[in-house]
């Protein structure tokens, strides 16, 4: 069994999955926390497969009341992902729910996790007293990290690119798989977790400076927004509360719009924008001295942010046009998804020795 792992190790294929949740359109935080980077791997050509997962069995867990939002915000998230440049040769973007296998191998997971486990499980605490579930929650929604292993190990991910909050469901998937080969034999391979490069990408804030983007806060600038709105949202922007006069020395920590061109400027920006300033760090020096306005920096980052935005908006709309291959992209993409979780669960089931009609000395004895 040993030898037989090692093996698989050597030539082992380098996989990426990851996904979200079709509750609403994509927004920067969405971009900048992982649909970026995503892009860079895939047209790194370093990875032999890459999925791309549009998590509405995921989403209903939380939403089950709520399924026309859910079927709506599979378009919106599939037309984000292909304008920013996922493009469908080189990733197979699916949708989680038209893959059974996903649910049967959840199953098998479950023996393998106890309710305690779950239970601490920070991000799936966080989200119950945000949903204010405390005192019933749904036992879908408290399971969803052992379907979030199913995911993953379905396509024998080796790399899964997400944001920090993901971190405790990678945690846990590894746990699974520990666990699953150790009780039944090699069969799952153990993923890892690959988080934004920096700070800033990691948790962007909405744009009044609250931690949590959100729709209802009305708070986050959307990759379909127009040009007007973007402007509108940046000037806006939470900065500094005690940076009142020009002459004022500013404060980095806890502003937003810092916080934003830490994550989205680049040193072109600089020179077509702002050439007074060779970099951020000169930009930074200078409003913490004073002497340098909020409306300077803001009106910045809204060029900063147009110039990224409008490619995106722009090919958004150009997709938008054809919405029949949007949809035949995620038939095609799920059906070679299904293909490739039903090898694995095959694997899964002989491992545990449930494949009795496949078993030719069990039908002989
Ligand atoms: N939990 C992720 C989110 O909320 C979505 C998701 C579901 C996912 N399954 C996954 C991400 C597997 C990475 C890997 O956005």
């Amino acid at each position: 069994m040993t030898g037989e792992g090692n093996k698989k190790k050597e030539n082992q294929k380098k996989v990426i999955l990851t996904g979200d949740r079709p509750t609403g359109r994509l927004h920067v935080g969405h971009y900048v926390g992982s649909l970026k980077r995503r892009v860079e791997l895939q047209n790194s050509g370093e990875y032999d497969e890459i999925y791309i997962m549009i998590a509405d069995a995921q989403a209903l867990t939380d939403n089950a009341d709520q399924p026309e939002k859910v079927r709506q915000n599979i378009l919106e998230v599939a037309l984000d992902y292909m304008a920013c440049g996922l493009d469908p040769a080189k990733s197979n973007l699916f949708i989680q729910s038209q893959i059974p296998e996903l649910t049967e191998l959840t199953f098998y997971y479950m023996n393998l996790v106890t309710v305690s486990r779950l239970q601490r499980n920070p991000t799936v605490k966080a989200e119950i007293q945000m949903r204010n579930f405390e005192a019933s929650i749904p036992v879908g929604f408290f399971t969803y990290p052992i379907s979030q292993a199913a995911d993953i190990t379905a396509f024998d991910a080796t790399t899964v690119p997400v944001g920090e909050d993901q971190m405790p469901m990678l945690e846990q998937t590894k746990e699974i798989v520990h666990k699953f080969n150790s009780v039944y034999g090699e069969a799952l391979v153990e993923p890892e977790i690959l988080l934004p490069k920096n700070q800033a990408c990691m948790r962007l804030p909405g744009t009044d400076g609250k931690a949590k983007m959100s729709k209802s806060l009305g708070n986050c600038i959307y990759l379909s927004e127009e040009s007007d709105e973007i402007r509108k949202k940046v000037m806006s922007m939470f900065t500094d509360p005690t940076h009142i006069k020009i002459t004022d020395p500013g404060k980095l920590e806890g502003n937003t719009v810092f916080t934003y061109l830490d994550a989205f400027s680049k040193p072109e920006h600089f020179e077509a924008f702002l050439p007074e300033y060779a970099n951020l760090e000169e930009l930074k020096a200078h409003y913490q001295r004073g002497g340098l306005g909020d409306v300077k920096v803001k009106r910045f980052l809204n060029e900063v942010l147009q110039a990224e935005l409008e490619p995106i908006r722009v090919r958004r709309q150009e997709l938008m046009k054809d919405v029949p291959y949007i949809y035949e992209v995620l038939k095609a993409g799920s059906e070679k998804a299904e293909s490739v979780a039903a090898a694995t669960l095959a694997r899964v089931k002989k491992a545990m020795k449930i494949n009795y009609f496949e078993d030719e000395n069990l039908l002989k004895s």
